[in-house]
């Protein structure tokens, strides 16, 4: 893959879902330790399809679902680590988010991928990765922002050829 990183920043077109779980599939195997992973973007612009990817190429066999109604699904995936999966669309305040313990989540081992982490302003801690998704004629936009050193050495690794 031929990509252009430029100030942290790669953006992307992934023209059907078998390449948005493609992308997914690639980050997740080369990512080893904790990591913050944010999915913004609108309805429906692939944020829960990237996230059952990586899911899934990190080792988990299983159903993956939305956790629109449970806020946070836990998986188990490779190297004893967990990851869950957030999605924020409903959550009220974010403090519900401390009333389940999410806190504990954001930790040295464990993989957060957080759908709407706009409705959690103040409550999470800074993030390594931002996906931006959005609608495009073709299939769908991606812009990746690497927001920390552990970030951008993901970004290199995934991306560089
Ligand atoms: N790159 C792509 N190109 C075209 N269609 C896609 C692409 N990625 C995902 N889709 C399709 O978009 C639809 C919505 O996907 P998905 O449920 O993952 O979106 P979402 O961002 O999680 O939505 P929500 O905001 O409701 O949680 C699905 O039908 C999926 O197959
Ligand atoms: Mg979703």
């Amino acid at each position: 893959m031929n990509n252009h990183i430029e100030h942290n920043e790669l953006f992307l077109l992934l023209v059907d879902e078998v390449a948005q779980i493609a992308l997914a599939e690639k980050v997740a195997n080369r990512l080893n330790g904790a990591f913050i992973l944010l999915l913004s973007g609108d309805l429906g612009t692939g944020k829960t399809t990237f996230a059952r990817g990586f899911i899934h190429a990190s080792g988990f066999d299983g159903v993956v679902k939305s956790p629109t109604y449970t806020l946070v699904e836990p998986y188990p995936i490779s190297n004893q680590r967990n990851c869950y999966h957030f999605d924020l669309y409903r959550l009220g305040e974010p403090e519900e988010l401390e009333f389940i313990g999410a806190r504990d989540y954001f930790n040295e081992t464990d993989v957060c991928l957080i759908e709407w982490p706009e409705k959690a302003v103040g409550f999470l801690p800074p993030a390594d990765w931002k996906c931006e998704f959005a609608y495009n004629k073709a299939g769908r936009n991606i812009k990746i922002s690497a927001l920390s050193d552990k970030g951008k050495e993901l970004m290199l690794l995934v991306f560089s050829n």
